[in-house]
């Protein structure tokens, strides 16, 4: 009998290998890749669904864009303006849209609570492969949602899925989660590889052909136990990410791929005994119970998608205990914090070699922007002096490897959204100046130009 033909996947990224090794060369996780027996490529999309035309391109024609009818119906809300933004304003009709988290951050039960608010006008489906009916139903009791118009199916196989999706059409179905369904032509185990993809490919031209928007849950996993959701990153055409610690209340809903809207959107909610609070003031919530007037506090505006936010960057800096310092970092990148560390330390001498470092992002988000690297040097040098940054002041700017202060964009929201709430001096880079030349901002606002670090410093600690 011939051997079944075999190959490696990444359940990571799902890169594919014709050998076993420790580190995948697609994503560089380690200890990832597992042996799955490979699908067979002989087998056609299924050809009942009539947007994958199979075959020999008898039945297939190009057709004019021109003449193809546009969505009518528009977009569809979610009921929840958090979850609106980050997809562009709603679910597109038939969209695939992938959320990912760690499990138990969140994920069904904002999905359950979109199904309670859209189940009272539009057809719904909830899917659960996790969760008993009794479960779900227990949890839309908790949500104090009303059950009676959402249509549950606890299915895991995809035929079974696929045949009542075909039956009942509705307008949005909830795939909760993909890794637990499984094909059955594939042999892997639910969660491999194999079948997350399989699976999700089915759903997708099930979402297509028939004009259902299908939401699938991924759980997101350290262990490689399970495929992660980046195995379908590229199938999908939206992604959304569930960040934020456990432990804490606030939960950021990240948009990474949007086919139909603005990518790095967020949306914030906050977890409470009624499930998933959407955060309307997100600034004020993101500096809630911040100190005032002590050393290593620092707050900046960085614009996450179309929105400005106030984030307070915390630092601490400790004689070191040991040969090498610790360096950590929570919420920004750890590498660009050592980058900043060694440009305060030619500059000044500050003596930072043997000093522990940390800095922490306060709420749990993580930020990419550049803008934010002049209040990361602010809190780190405000620390090391212990002495707190002038009152009521706001800094951003990145800062390069000379010390140099440079641009950054859309000053005037930041700004603007700073000054409604409170803040009065404002310390940015120079070469701004253009940009607020047209800008009338708030008289109460203060600007200090800074060209260099130093002058920054100058400033902050006069
Ligand atoms: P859940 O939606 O089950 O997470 P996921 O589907 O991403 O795995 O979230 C479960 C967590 O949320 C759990 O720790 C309990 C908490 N929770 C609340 O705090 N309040 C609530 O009203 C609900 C329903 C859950
Ligand atoms: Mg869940």
């Amino acid at each position: 009998m011939a051997k079944a033909k075999t190959s490696f996947f990444c359940s990571e990224c799902g890169q594919e290998t014709s050998g076993w090794l420790g580190r995948c060369p697609g994503c560089g996780a380690w200890n990832t890749l597992v042996e799955e027996r490979k699908a067979d490529p002989s087998r056609a999309p299924d050809s009942r669904v009539p947007w994958v035309v199979a075959g020999n391109g008898e039945r297939a024609a190009a057709i004019s864009l021109g003449q193809v009818v546009p969505d009518q119906d528009g977009r569809m809300p979610s009921g929840m303006h958090e979850l609106d933004r980050v997809l562009g304003g709603g679910f597109v009709h038939g969209s695939l849209v992938l959320i990912g988290g760690d499990p138990g951050i969140g994920k069904s039960t904002l999905l359950l609570q979109v199904l309670g608010q859209l189940s009272r006008t539009r057809k719904t489906l909830y899917i659960s492969g996790e969760e008993s009916p009794q479960q779900v139903r227990m949890r839309a009791d908790r949500l104090g949602l009303d059950s009676s118009n959402i249509s549950l199916l606890a299915a895991t196989d995809f035929s079974t899925i696929a045949g009542i999706l075909g039956k009942d059409r509705p307008d949005l179905a909830i795939v909760d989660s993909i890794q637990t369904l499984y094909v059955e032509d594939i042999s892997a185990a639910p969660g491999s590889v194999s079948q997350v993809r399989e699976a999700a490919a089915g759903l997708l031209r099930l979402a297509k052909g028939l004009n259902i928007t299908i939401v699938l849950v991924g759980h997101v996993t350290k262990d490689g136990a399970i495929a992660g959701p980046r195995v379908l990153e590229h199938m999908v055409d939206t992604v959304l990410y569930f960040e934020g610690e456990r432990h804490q209340n606030y939960r950021i809903l990240r948009s990474v791929k949007n086919r139909f809207g603005a990518t790095d959107e967020l949306g914030i909610f906050e977890m409470s005994d009624q499930g998933l609070l959407e955060v309307e003031n997100a600034s004020q919530a993101m500096l809630s119970g911040r100190p005032e007037h002590v050393p290593g506090s620092v707050v900046t505006a960085c614009m996450e998608g179309t929105r400005p936010l106030l984030i307070e960057i915390q630092a601490l800096l400790n004689e070191s205990a040991y040969g090498s310092p610790q360096r950590m970092a929570q919420g920004v990148d750890r590498n660009r914090v050592t980058m900043l560390l060694a440009v305060l330390d030619k500059s000044f001498r500050f003596g930072l070699n043997n000093m522990d470092t940390y800095i922490n992002v306060v709420g749990g988000i993580r930020l990419t922007e550049t803008a934010t690297d002049l209040a990361i040097i602010g809190a780190i040098v405000s620390s090391l002096k212990n002495k707190p940054v002038r009152g009521g002041s706001l800094l951003f700017g990145e800062v390069g490897l000379t010390g140099e202060i440079r641009s950054v964009a859309q000053v005037d929201r930041r700004i603007i959204e700073a000054s409604r709430l409170g803040f009065k001096s404002f310390i940015l880079p120079g070469s701004c100046r253009q940009m607020l030349a047209k800008t009338r901002l708030p008289d109460t606002c203060d600007l200090f130009y800074v060209d260099r670090v130093s002058e920054a410093l100058d400033i902050l600690f006069d």
